[in-house]
Order: C-alpha cells, then sequence, then structure tokens
C-alpha cells in the first residue's frame, strides 16, 4: 500500500485500542515497503514518530524520527530508526512530566510523566537485535510509540484535564511560534 492511501485512525476508532501483533516476516517486501511507506507519512504529517496501529496496521512495528518542525519546533534531530517487536527491559525510577501530542489526537496536547531514561531492545529493519538505552525526548517518544503497540493513547496517562490544552495555545506558550 501506498503512504497516500494509508487511513489516519484516530481516537474513538476501536483499532488504536488493541494489542498489536509481533512481526514474523521482518525481511519481506511488504514489510520492507511499509517501512518506507510509513515513514513517507509521518514526515509528511509532521509527526515526531508513528506506530502502525495508527494507520490499522495491527503489527509491533513503530518509527521515531524526530527532528523540529511546524507541530514540534523545538525537538531534537535524529536519523529515522525502524523500531520493530519492541520491549523495555529497565525503566529509570526517575520519572518527568513533559507535553506530547499524537497524530491519531489531533489539536491537543497532554503533559505526560514517562520514565527518564530506559533500556530497551527491538529487532532492526535489517533483522538485527539491538540492544540501546535512551533519555530525555527520545526516551519519550519510545514510550509514547511503545504504548501504541499495546492500545494506549497518551492521554490515558495524563494525571489532572489541567495537563491538557490545545495545540494552538501549547505552541503559543512553550515556542516562538
Ligand atoms: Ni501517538
Amino acid at each position: 500500500m501506498n503512504h497516500t492511501d494509508f487511513e489516519l485512525i484516530q481516537l474513538g476508532h476501536p483499532h488504536l485500542r488493541r494489542q498489536a501483533e509481533p512481526v514474523t516476516e521482518i525481511l519481506s517486501t511488504e514489510t520492507q515497503h511499509l517501512l518506507d511507506e510509513l515513514l513517507a507519512f509521518v514526515i509528511a504529517k509532521n509527526g515526531v514518530g508513528i506506530a502502525a496501529p495508527q494507520v490499522d496496521i495491527n503489527q509491533r512495528l513503530f518509527i521515531m524520527c524526530s527532528r523540529p518542525n511546524s507541530r514540534y519546533p523545538l525537538a531534537p534531530e535524529m536519523a529515522p530508526t525502524f523500531v520493530i517487536n519492541p520491549e523495555i527491559i529497565w525503566r529509570s525510577d526517575e520519572v518527568e512530566k513533559g507535553w506530547e501530542g499524537c497524530l491519531s489526537l489531533p489539536g491537543i496536547r497532554g503533559l505526560v510523566p514517562r520514565h527518564q531514561a530506559i533500556k530497551v531492545q527491538y529487532t532492526s529493519r535489517s533483522n538485527e537485535h539491538i540492544e540501546v538505552e535512551y533519555t530525555g525526548f527520545i526516551a519519550r517518544v519510545f514510550q509514547h510509540e511503545l504504548d501504541h503497540l499495546d492500545g494506549i493513547v497518551y492521554i490515558d496517562r495524563v494525571e489532572s484535564t489541567h495537563e491538557i490544552m490545545m495545540e494552538k495555545e501549547w505552541l503559543k506558550q512553550f515556542t516562538n511560534n
């Protein structure tokens, strides 16, 4: 499927609440094509990450591709990272709150507590076993995207309705836009 044919599913769609299935054929043409199209899609949508369930594909994979853009002017720059069958194998005791948005919940932002550091393992798109530690914003993106594979969205983790804002207000108050 071409990325221009993906349907971005939004909060309320029951498929956003499913447990996704492990990926078994990582090197297959279908999976490799899906990864390429998902990257093109998330870049076109100014996301810093996207999980397959958000385009109604029930597989345990996501992409992290943080960089500054109109939705996240202050996001750090990183090479796109394809994450397949991920697990968190260690979490810091330290938890910090940070603002998150999501393509599946357009127009709002929420203040979400996440572990400041995590050690993770996953399979790369070339079928290599990866173990790596992430901190700060990238750790936050990883936890947000992994939640999508388990049917969880970030507002499930927001502690108070006073910590939800419209995106327009957030951009005014927290960036120079
Ligand atoms: Ni999301």
